[in-house]
This record gives structure tokens, sequence and C-alpha cells, in this order.
């Protein structure tokens, strides 16, 4: 990563592809907030690697386009993530936002949107990157743990840091009640985020997502 990135990129459609595996929460409350008004932008694509996602019924409920690919239909990873960029870029979508996407994304996809996929991820990172953040938080006895939304780059989990909300871990806890908590922080940041990214203000200098008014 370059020391000082201009990105200030004409997202003037602000249309949002997002891309999802499973349950689809984080992708309801995009819905919800573009409903709301209180994120202007438009859905115009969900993707699922799955099927059987129900996440791919909320768009089918929210009326949003929503398709699924199968990553066995293609011969390798990189088929793949290609087949995704055809799908985003024939919808003209300026931001991706991974939403609970089960995959590594690869090359493919990271070079046709530079600094411009997003993801969520269920702690305050660095800390606990990978599957099952929450458990791994809850084992190692952290007493706080949050979310993060972060730009997508080809280090997994490890990219520059757009926002992060903290939650405190209690004595009773449980995964499952941690995890509850968490998803509230999750729902609240991730359209803040991705607003804050189509607003366009911003630099990444060094590993920092620095915004500027
Ligand atoms: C969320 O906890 C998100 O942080 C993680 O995967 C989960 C997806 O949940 N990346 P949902 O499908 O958005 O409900």
């Amino acid at each position: 990563m370059s020391r000082e990135t201009s990105v200030l990129p004409p997202f003037a459609d602000r249309r949002l592809g997002v891309l999802i595996s499973g349950r689809g929460s984080n992708l309801q409350a995009l819905v919800d907030a573009t409903a709301a008004r209180r994120l202007a932008a438009t859905i115009a694509i969900v993707v699922s690697n799955r099927a059987a996602a129900p996440g791919l019924l909320r768009a089918g409920e929210a009326g949003i386009e929503a398709i699924c690919l199968n990553p066995r239909d293609y011969d390798d990873r990189n088929a793949y993530d290609r087949a995704i960029v055809d799908v985003l870029r024939r919808r003209q979508v300026d931001l991706v936002c991974l939403a609970g996407f089960m995959r590594l994304i690869g090359p493919p996809l990271l070079d046709a949107f530079p600094y411009r996929v997003l993801n969520i991820h269920p702690s305050l990172l660095p800390a606990f990157p990978g599957t099952d953040a929450q458990r791994q938080a809850l084992e190692y006895g952290v007493r706080v743990t949050g979310a993060t939304v972060h730009l997508v780059t080809s280090d997994p989990d490890a990219g520059p840091i757009v926002t992060q909300a903290a939650v405190p871990v209690r004595d009773d806890d449980t995964v499952e009640s941690l995890s509850a908590r968490i998803l509230v922080e999750e729902h609240r940041i991730y359209p803040e985020a991705v607003d804050m990214v189509l607003a366009g203000t911003w630099t990444v200098e060094g590993r920092r997502f620095v915004r500027h008014r």
C-alpha cells in the first residue's frame, strides 16, 4: 500500500452491490437505511454464493434484484470472481459491500473495485480476524470487543479501518448473547460507514483511512 493514496472517486450514482452467504441481517440494515433515507444509495444487486441464503429472500421482499452465483459452476476462484465483477459492472455498481460473504475475495474483484469493497467484521480488528470472532473474543477473555467496517485489501480482515464500535463483554456472556449485542452495533455502523465512503472525501494514508471534511 502506498504511503498516501488519493481516493476521491466519483460515487455520483451511489449504487451498491451487496455480497452475502447467509442470514443477511446486515443486508437488511442497509435496505432499511436506504428506505429511511439515512443512507442515500441504491442497492443495485445482491449476490449470494449459496442458493439457500435467507438474505436472498430479504432482497426479494425489498424489490431488489438478487441472484446466486454457485462457485461450483466456475473453474477456479479467479473465474468466480470475474463472474461477480461482470454482474456488478453490468449494474453500474460503485461500491461493493460484503455482508457475511464467506469467501475470500481475489485479485479480479479487488482490481476491478480498488478501495471500493467494504467488509463488516464482528470484532475490534486487528483482534480476532477470521471466523468465529465472537467466540475467539469470549475465549480469550477480553473485556471489550465490537465491530469493524474496513476497506477490503488482499490481506484478509486487515484493510484500512473506516469505523468501529465497542461492545463490553459481560461475565455471563455466551457466544450467542455477545454476538447479538455486537450485531446491534454492526447494523448501526455499516450504513454509516457506507455513507462515509460514498461521500468520497477521504484518503488512505499508509494503512489509515483519513476523512477530510
Ligand atoms: C456478521 O456478524 C458479520 O459481521 C460477519 O458475518 C455475519 C453476517 O451476518 N462478517 P448477516 O448475514 O449479515 O446476518
